[in-house]
């Protein structure tokens, strides 16, 4: 694992509630490899609770991890271009749904306005997508993402080819190398994980 002393992450969660496992197991490893990562929840994935587990519990999992107080209010999240919070934002799990206000610039969770916030200042956007719609309503932001600067696409693929044609999810082990390559403004690749 490559070291993060010293780089400041800010690693936002939204409701693709089936990925959280995997995505905190990254979190881990950024936290483990000395990296200074703040959490940031949109408001779904901050106050539902589901079969993948209570919110709270989330909550709390995510402070002890990174000792500190998981962002989730727009008023939190608005100051983190102006006070260059981050070297780089990284949402994992994306969903679909914040992709699409993503690709159009609908500022209306933490997650958005955190990412909007950030790039103001050129900085990297890291995004790990989970969704259903990937290769349906989603295709057409992921499109538009992938032609924005300063925003970088963890490996993806489809997940399960035969019982959700439409599904794509990125590779969540791949997130540490994909910030490393977002960081010198690279997007690592292949983009396409098969
Ligand atoms: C149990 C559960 C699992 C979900 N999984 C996903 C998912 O993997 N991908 C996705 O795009 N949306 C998923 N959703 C739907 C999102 O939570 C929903 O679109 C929500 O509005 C997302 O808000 P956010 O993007 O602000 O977090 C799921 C919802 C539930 C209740």
């Amino acid at each position: 694992m490559t070291d993060f002393k010293g780089k400041k992450i800010g690693y936002a969660l939204c409701g693709s509630f089936c990925t959280f496992s995997k995505s905190f197991e990254q979190l881990e490893q950024l936290v483990n490899a000395g990296a200074d990562v703040t959490a940031i929840m949109s408001f779904n994935a901050a106050y539902i609770d589901t079969r993948f587990g209570k919110s709270q519990e989330h909550i709390e999992r995510l402070e002890k991890l990174t000792g500190k107080r998981v962002m989730r209010s727009i008023a939190e999240t608005e100051p983190v271009g102006p006070k260059k919070m981050f070297d780089v934002l990284v949402i994992s799990p994306c969903t679909g749904n914040t992709l699409a206000k993503l690709a159009v610039g609908i500022i209306d969770t933490p997650v958005v306005m955190a990412a909007k916030s950030h790039l103001r200042n050129s900085s990297p956007l890291v995004i790990a997508l989970s969704t259903n719609d990937g290769l349906a309503g989603s295709a057409k932001n992921i499109g538009a993402l992938l032609n924005y600067r300063n925003v970088y696409f963890v490996p993806f693929a489809q997940d399960d080819a035969e019982a959700k044609p439409r599904s794509l999810s990125a590779d969540f082990s791949l997130i540490p190398e994909t910030i490393c390559a977002a960081l010198e403004k690279r997007q690592l690749q292949p983009i396409i994980n098969l």
